[in-house]
């Protein structure tokens, strides 16, 4: 297959007041025109607003991919941005890459890339008490898959410090939480974007997205730990979960902390068919109605981050 000339990428990812180092394109008739030279900082008032529905795509050439992220990565250690700034770039950059990972009939290039955003949140997170309310707070609280698994990793990487992973296998857990539903890339879009709850065949299709992840993980040499997320994230320790029927003990650690951050987000997420719940309302809904189905250590966690956000809000 012919490799794309040009990369989408979003503006709000680019560091303001900056000098751009590379040519941006906009996409005009199916065209790509330039938009600005290389070198040019763009002017404040271009820059799209992140509230704006429909935010315009931009592009690269995609032989620029490494300068563009060594550009964002840069802003991200700067300075002279603040940490709201440095939170919107790390969504908008990574939001491309998850746009990718759907989108996209390669997905190995944005595979691999992930690993280094997966970084940059640990780093993030690290940084400053308020940053993962920060890349939270970002979310449009619409759920696209796009903005969902961008947020389970966030929150997996939260809930996955706080039962005492690190190092690798933090690093491993927020791969598991951005690919958790990368199997949704075989489900037919008319279910993921049905506008209403899915009948009983609609169901059972959705259903495989675990099964799906597996094979598509499979097919790209990833660790045990994150395809466990994939296969796993939708067991439930009370045994009547899918794709396997999973009991406690036999569920993967990493998976039950997808598995906690997956249902939070999805409940706290608005839905073109229902409102979202309050985050205390979705965390009384977890630990009582579907008691028995999530890690209990991990629903401590969640209970102690929800706190924190609380908070720093
Ligand atoms: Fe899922
Ligand atoms: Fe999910």
């Amino acid at each position: 297959m012919a490799l794309d000339k040009y990369m989408k990428i979003r503006l709000n990812s680019l560091p303001p007041a900056t000098a751009i180092p590379f040519d941006l394109f906009v996409s005009i008739g199916g065209r790509h025109v330039h938009y600005l030279r290389a070198g040019d900082k763009i002017a404040a008032q271009k820059i799209v607003k992140f509230e704006s529905k429909a935010p315009e795509s931009f592009y690269i050439l995609a032989a620029e991919r490494i300068n563009y992220q060594k550009f964002v990565h840069d802003g991200l250690l700067s300075d002279k941005l603040d940490i709201k700034q440095k939170a919107l770039i790390l969504r908008e950059s990574t939001m491309v890459l998850v746009e990718e990972l759907f989108e996209r009939p390669d997905i190995e290039t944005a595979m691999s890339d992930a690993r280094q955003v997966v970084e940059d949140f640990v780093a993030f997170m690290d940084s400053d008490a308020s940053a993962m309310a920060n890349l939270i707070g970002l979310s449009s609280h619409d759920f696209y898959t796009y903005n969902h698994s961008l947020d389970v990793s966030v929150y997996s990487l939260g809930l996955g410090t706080a039962v005492g992973f690190k190092g690798a296998e933090l690093r491993e857990l927020g791969l598991g939480g951005l690919f958790h539903d990368i199997g949704k890339r075989y489900i037919p879009l008319d279910i993921i974007c049905k506008n209403g709850p899915l009948d009983d065949l609609e169901w059972g299709e959705m259903q495989k997205h675990p099964q799906y992840g597996l094979m598509i993980l499979n097919e790209h040499q990833t660790p045990e730990n994150i395809k466990a997320c994939a296969f796993e994230h939708h067991e439930s320790m009370a045994g009547n979960g899918y794709p396997q029927q999973l009991t406690a003990a036999e569920i993967h650690p990493m998976a039950r902390v997808v598995s906690v951050a997956d249902t939070y987000d999805a409940l706290t997420t608005k839905r073109s068919y229902n409102d979202p719940m309050k985050p205390t309302d979705a965390i009384a809904l977890m630990s009582g109605k579907l008691n028995g189905r999530y890690d209990p250590e991990v629903m401590r966690a969640l209970l102690a981050i929800f706190e924190k956000l609380k908070n720093a809000a």
